[in-house]
């Protein structure tokens, strides 16, 4: 976090980059809002993004009532941070065409967008305020429409952003998210902490490709994210607020855990029923309440 505060005070973007679901976009919020007061000045990169979404657009009935000037020209979130010296956020740069893309090399390194429209006009040149600066975010395993040229890498820092290391931080984190989210719709949160402690023990094996005792696991092709992790849990929560009955949540986790799973290739499913066959029977035999149910819930995960 330092090493992005230092690069927004220079003249540099700053890349956030990273696996999916690690928190880049809550980053570049958190950082812009406490920079200069909002995270709101944001272009979403997509295979759609236009150059004018990175520079600025005409309000075409002004455009033609009055011919260009500056009350027809529409400010894109950049053009707008630039004036007001404030954070502009560009999502998933990546996904962007290289062509809109490179809007951004010359915006970086001149620092100021020409208007030609406007040529002859002191509106012609709009230069950036001190204080302007630009964070991009962009997935790792997205690698996007295309990848960034060499100019445009030259004119940000890159920060990767990783998964949380710990898992003690890991359960507190998905802990306090799923519990807010559920109780944003006004139930009680009952989830055990066993239950999330299996259901982030089984994240972390899954994304790590071993187990916590160290045994080997085949990880998926699907990004076992912390955000998922979260999603999960809250899943869980609302399941035991609407649905109380006597069953318990820990049942639900395995069709859960397979929902997050089978996302891009049909073979996850196998992975995480060796991933069952492996440490969850283990830990079963072990003599742990827990995975011993878990792993007498193996049937669910069979097509
Ligand atoms: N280190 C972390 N600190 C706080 N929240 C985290 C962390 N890692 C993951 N999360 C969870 O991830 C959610 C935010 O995900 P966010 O959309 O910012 O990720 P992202 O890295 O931008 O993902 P994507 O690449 O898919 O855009 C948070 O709301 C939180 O639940
Ligand atoms: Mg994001």
């Amino acid at each position: 976090v330092e090493r992005c505060v230092v690069t927004l005070a220079g003249e540099r973007g700053l890349l956030l980059v990273g696996e999916p679901g690690t928190a880049k976009s809550m980053l570049s919020e958190l950082l812009s809002a406490a920079v200069c007061g909002t995270s709101g000045l944001v272009v979403q990169g997509t295979a759609g993004t236009t150059e004018d979404q990175l520079k600025y657009g005409w309000n075409y009935a002004l455009l033609l009532a009055q011919g260009p000037s500056r009350q027809a020209l529409v400010p894109s979130p950049v053009l707008t941070a630039m004036t007001r010296g404030a954070v502009a956020r560009v999502e998933e740069v990546t996904r962007c065409l290289p062509e809109v893309q490179d809007a951004l090399v010359s915006l970086l390194s001149e620092r100021r967008i020409a208007v030609p429209e406007l040529a002859g006009t002191e509106d012609s040149l709009a230069h950036a305020a001190p204080g302007f600066s630009l964070i991009a975010t962009a997935n790792l395993r997205d690698k996007g429409v295309s990848e960034m040229s060499a100019a445009l890498k030259r004119r940000f820092n890159f920060e990767t952003v990783g998964p949380i290391t710990d898992l003690d931080a890991e359960t507190a984190l998905v802990r306090s998210q799923a519990r807010a989210s559920v109780e944003r719709a006004g139930a009680p949160f009952r989830v055990d902490d066993a239950v999330l402690e299996a259901l982030i023990t089984a994240f972390r094996d899954l994304r790590e490709g071993r187990s916590a005792e160290g045994w080997e696991v085949e990880r998926p092709s699907t990004v076992m994210s912390t955000a998922e992790a979260v999603s999960v849990a809250g899943a869980l929560g609302l399941a035991a607020a609407y649905f109380p009955g006597d069953r318990d949540v820990l049942g639900l986790l395995p069709g859960h855990l397979l929902g997050v799973v089978r996302k891009d290739d049909p073979a996850d499913a196998a992975r995480l029923r060796g991933y069952w066959d492996g440490p969850v029977r283990r830990r079963a035999e072990q003599g742990s309440a827990t995975w011993r149910t878990l792993w007498d819930l193996r049937t669910v995960l069979e097509d």
